[in-house]
């Protein structure tokens, strides 16, 4: 048998529900076709978003959505996305397939819909190619409630109301796409763009400075050093691949090793989150800035027969499994880890949903975000699991992993995955200071390889858990082997 405790008494941080944000970026067929097929669809649609995806993701309580990159992000002139979609500018997306962008998603589109989801914006800024003019104006444009040229021009063009915009990005991968950036030069860049981005009225901005590419420790130490005054949050930027950047492995169909392979490279988040919290420390010891891990997730290599400027993959219970372990991880940092943002939303690498024509399917990772949901705004509690090693010679993971908290509806929640292929075991559940009432549980399960597809959407999908039993100590239960399981304990 093995142990897992959870004390509920041992209170730590808040889980803020932006951890479970996502990123959104004009890439393949993430906006067009996912999200925004335009009022003359014959898609259902409300101004131009698809119904079907809206709704989904307001089931799993999208909280915060990342626009509009990621790289396109530092190639994007805001100007070219307002006013009469007829008269917008054209141009080539460069970075992502080289395809015709036609801009009929611009600023008044992102932020109908994130209304329409009920979630928080979080726009990402042009440092890279942009002027401190154009990201100053983007803000005004935003959020200036009275006379001024820009919210003049915003009231022309039909919204007299300033938004609410709170996530502003500064720039993005300046070490690489956004300007091929030393650290020195980013930061004082991030210094003097982020001055113009102003507070108006009651609106307040949180700025999040560009961070580190996965595990530059110097850039991290430079940019807090020059900068830290002046941000709110410092990105970080992981992908996780079953191999590496020119080889990421596929996205079905790989191996027992593939499996272990991938887990392992996605458990690596934990050492990359608490070497650079300790960096941050040195600047930030009352952690008033948040680490925003915003870009993380499974990068493969895209489905064949499909433009490889679009990065489409498939989702299968590995991905689920990455999105189990990771969020976990974020849930143990939530001193610092205060923003997360998966890549991405529709159609693009981890995706939650994929779309094809008027079909739609949700993934694996999509359910581990629904079940997850509960942590959001939640106060994590201390939690231990024994684990042994398991998986592959060169790729040796934990076999269990887990995190609780007490959610904002009062009961204890406590997510734990089996990163095993073929063993289930037993676990004895210790509750340390809760008397139990009631449990429930759900559990996404299946083989390794197993995802959805359009003719078999159902393939992966959550279920009710029974194979429990509460004691007078806590729950004993036993976990099967690949699966990402939810209590909901009162
Ligand atoms: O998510 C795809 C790309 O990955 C983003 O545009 C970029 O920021 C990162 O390199």
């Amino acid at each position: 048998m093995t142990r897992l405790v959870v004390n509920a008494s041992n209170k730590k941080s808040k889980i803020h529900k932006e951890v479970y944000g996502h990123f959104s970026e004009h890439l393949g067929r993430c906006i067009y076709e996912g999200l925004y097929v335009g009022e003359d669809s014959k898609i259902p649609n409300k101004k131009g978003m698809r119904t079907d995806v809206v709704e989904a993701l307001k089931e799993m309580k999208l909280p915060m959505l990342r626009w509009p990159g990621g790289c396109f992000a530092d190639e994007y002139h805001w100007k070219d996305g307002i006013g009469p979609k007829e008269s917008r500018k054209r141009m080539i997306n460069t970075h992502w397939g080289g395809v015709l962008e036609d801009n009929s998603f611009g600023t008044h589109e992102f932020m109908e819909l994130c209304e329409q989801i009920g979630c928080e914006p979080y726009i990402n800024g042009n440092l890279g190619s942009g002027t401190v003019q154009e990201m100053s104006e983007w803000v005004e444009y935003l959020t200036f409630d009275g006379v001024s040229p820009m919210a003049d021009l915003r009231a022309k063009n039909g919204r007299k109301e300033p938004w609410k915009v709170k996530f502003f990005g500064v720039g993005n991968e300046n070490w690489g796409c956004g300007g091929n950036m030393t650290p020195e030069h980013y930061a004082n860049e991030y210094r003097r763009y982020q001055t113009y981005c102003r507070n108006y009225g009651e609106n307040r901005l949180y700025k999040v400075a560009g961070g580190p590419n996965v595990d530059d420790y110097n850039w991290c130490d430079t940019v807090m050093r020059i900068a830290h005054r002046h941000m709110d949050a410092l990105s970080l930027h992981a992908y996780t691949f079953e191999n590496n950047w020119d080889d990421k492995g596929a996205a079905t169909g790989f191996s027992e090793k593939g499996w272990y392979k991938t887990l392992k490279n996605a458990l690596y988040m934990d050492e990359l989150v608490t070497k650079h919290s300790k960096i941050m420390d040195r600047y930030d010891p009352g952690k008033r800035i948040a680490l925003a891990v915003d870009e993380w997730g499974c990068w493969f290599n895209v489905e064949p027969g499909t433009n490889p400027g679009f990065l489409y993959q498939q989702s299968t219970m590995r991905d689920a499994l990455v999105a189990g372990v990771t969020l976990n991880i974020f849930n143990k940092h939530s001193d610092r880890v205060r923003i997360a943002n998966i890549a991405q939303l529709v159609n693009v690498l981890q995706s939650v949903i994929l779309t094809e024509g008027e079909k739609m399917l949700l993934t694996p990772t999509y359910h581990v975000f629904n079940m997850y949901k509960c942590h959001q705004e939640a106060t994590l509690v201390d939690s231990f699991v024994e684990t042994k090693e398991i998986g592959d010679l060169d790729a040796k993971v934990m076999n269990l992993q887990e995190s609780a908290s007490i959610g904002e509806d009062g009961k204890l929640h406590i997510t734990i995955n089996n990163l095993s292929v073929t063993e289930g075991y037993d676990v004895s559940g210790v509750l340390v200071d809760w008397d139990i009432k009631s449990v429930k549980a759900e559990i996404l399960t299946n083989d390794m390889g197993a995802h959805n597809t359009f003719d078999n959407p159902d393939v992966v999908h959550v279920e009710e858990f029974k194979d429990f039993k509460a004691t007078d100590k806590g729950i004993d239960f036993n976990i099967p082997p690949c699966s990402v399981l939810h209590f909901e304990v009162e």
